[in-house]
């Protein structure tokens, strides 16, 4: 399809840009810049109106150790969002935005593929996007309401005088300190990238504070996946044509963006299974069922979701092995010393999760694996609820098994990941056997692969494995490190409001914790408060949460959590909590 419009009869481009204005200025609480270097924000200009989303940078480089005003990295709405870089890069329309060289989509379009209906209008497109680039929305400066105050929710933020230490409100890892990081983000450029993030539900923009049950995908990862099927689909390592050469590529560019995402030693170390349930399914019907004897034990964490629960009481009923339990304490957090006592010479197995799903706990997992390895034991993490938030460095974690899930992460269902050390993958039987994973088959016998594919028998989720890749750049290219200190400062945000909310009991609340917020309401059913929020267009998870063993540690059946991502804003953690004020009233 094309345009037809020529150069005379298109409309005057600032005129244009002056009705974008005027629209937005239109919106409540928000402000107006044109801005020529928007989407160049990396670059020290207008070092007047950038400053103050670049202190914890500047901060960090020993340009500037003072003033600090505790703007959160995205406050002034500067900063670049992965689309808008590409935009900056004069994107290929045709191509999927992913960020990181993907062999199948580099270098000149692939002369059998097909033409996509805009392309004939790219010029006019790039030059619209150019337009709608220099329109720039941002949030006034922001405070955090409690600076002044003596009690803190987090005890680390503050010195030892007791005075709140803005630069821990950005960077929780000491060792960083004085180490280049990357400049902050914009979160209202980032929610440009998320196609979801702007239907309405009951008449309301949709606020997603369900994300630890799932994540929003960025166009990104849409496109990606619609590429794939449009111009790479086939089965992988197979037939010796074309497509399947393009699918295997996309596949195992896939397993390598993982394997550098968790700074895994090898792609032999990524497995792609369905998701982390299937990954703890695979580790308990593989090598625990292998290995674990009557008598053995298996340690998992009060914290633990069903998922790292379940698979073990199969086993252990069906070959007579004991589970123990490592306690937490009031505010859900390891109980250390108990763990140590619980670790012993039948201890063959410790699983646990890194955050916890229902409160947030982020746990000491270097340590729980360090005693466990002490004991002589193994080690799988949940990462499920940790991926997105925190950087993972499974060789630093030094876990025997770490695993996760794809939607979790910004990226598709039906993907998912089992990273295992290599020489522990290849002692392990496959736990299930056909196609793929074999290197040669008799009626008499069969010859496995090494890993990964021999724990990748038949078909797998080739166009989701290929979407995950493609979600993990995105999240790269935003950087860890600045999603963790932005959804940091919005938990401490939530914190403060919430504890205000009369009749409110906070369930969960270890100094270190990670995107939930997990409370109850008195006088409220936890599902009337889902109600409730859903029909102002806000989307929390109210029930269980597939952990009701460390809801019931706190005394109830269920509780209402909110659970954020660098997507959310404070404004909508506002709304939030202004409708439960307006419930108690
Ligand atoms: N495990 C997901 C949750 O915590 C579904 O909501």
């Amino acid at each position: 399809m094309s345009t037809n419009i020529n150069a005379e009869e298109q409309p005057d481009l600032s005129a244009l840009a002056n009705l974008a204005n005027q629209f937005f200025k239109a919106l409540p609480g928000q402000q107006i810049k044109t801005d020529p270097v928007v989407g160049q924000a990396h670059e020290p200009v207008r070092q007047d109106a950038l400053v103050e989303s670049y202190e914890p940078w500047l901060y960090d480089q020993g340009l500037r150790n003072n003033s600090f005003d505790h703007s959160p990295p995205s406050a002034s709405g500067v900063g670049v969002s992965p689309s808008a870089a590409n935009q900056n890069n004069a994107v290929d329309l045709r191509n999927p935005q992913t960020s990181f060289a993907d062999p199948n989509l580099a270098g000149p379009k692939p002369a059998d593929s097909v033409q996509l209906p805009f392309q004939e209008d790219e010029p006019f497109e790039t030059r619209l996007k150019e337009i709608l680039n220099n329109v720039r929305v941002s949030s006034p400066a922001v405070r955090i309401p409690f600076d002044q105050d003596t009690d803190a929710p987090y005890y680390f933020l503050k010195n030892r005088n007791g005075v709140l230490n803005p630069k821990n409100i950005f960077d929780r890892d000491a060792s960083r300190v004085g180490q280049p990081i990357a400049p902050p983000f914009d979160v209202n450029l980032v929610r440009n990238d998320f196609p979801i993030l702007r239907e309405r539900v009951n008449g309301r923009p949709l606020i997603w504070l369900d994300n630890a049950a799932t994540t929003q995908k960025p166009q990104q990862v849409i496109d990606r996946i619609s590429y794939f099927y449009q111009h790479e689909n086939s089965n992988i390592h197979r037939a010796a044509h074309q497509l399947a050469a393009r699918a295997t590529d996309a596949y195992e560019g896939a397993r390598e963006k993982v394997r550098a995402f968790i700074n895994a030693a090898s792609v032999n170390e990524i497995i792609f299974v369905r998701g982390a349930t299937e990954a703890i399914n695979l580790v308990a019907k593989s090598w625990s069922e292998q290995n674990l004897n009557a008598g053995d034990e298996i340690i998992v964490s009060h914290l633990e979701h069903h998922a790292n629960i379940v698979p073990w009481q199969q086993l252990a009923a069906k070959k007579g092995l004991k589970i123990k339990v490592i306690p937490v304490d009031d505010d859900g957090q390891i109980l250390l010393d108990e763990y140590a006592k619980l670790l012993g010479p039948k201890t063959k197995l410790v699983a646990f999760t890194q955050v916890s799903n229902a409160l947030g706990t982020v746990t000491p997992a270097s340590r729980i694996t360090e005693l466990a390895h002490q004991a002589g034991a193994k080690v799988l993490i949940d990462g499920a609820q940790s991926v997105s938030h925190m950087k993972v460095d499974v060789r630093a974690l030094d876990a025997d098994w770490f695993v996760f899930s794809g939607h979790k992460v910004f990226g598709p269902t039906g993907i998912g990941v089992v990273y295992g050390k290599e020489a522990l993958l290849n002692e392990t039987q496959p736990w299930q056997g056909g196609g793929n994973m074999i290197s040669d088959v008799t009626f008499e016998y069969t010859q496995y692969h090494k890993a990964p594919s021999r724990f990748e028998a038949g078909t797998g989720n080739i166009a989701d494995a290929v979407g995950l890749g493609a979600a993990i750049d995105y999240v790269s290219r935003i950087g860890i490190e600045n999603i963790s200190r932005y959804e940091h400062y919005l938990l401490i945000y939530a914190t403060r409001l919430l504890k205000e909310v009369p009749g409110i009991r906070l369930i969960g609340t270890a100094p270190d914790k990670a995107s939930v917020l997990s409370f109850v309401l008195a006088g409220y059913k936890t599902e009337e408060i889902g109600a409730a929020l859903n029909k102002e267009g806000i989307a929390v998870r109210s029930g269980h949460h597939c952990a009701q063993p460390i809801l019931r540690r706190f005394g109830v059946e269920s509780t209402v959590r909110p659970s954020l991502a660098f997507y959310n804003t404070r404004a909508e953690i506002d709304t939030l909590v202004n409708i439960l004020h307006r419930l108690k009233k």
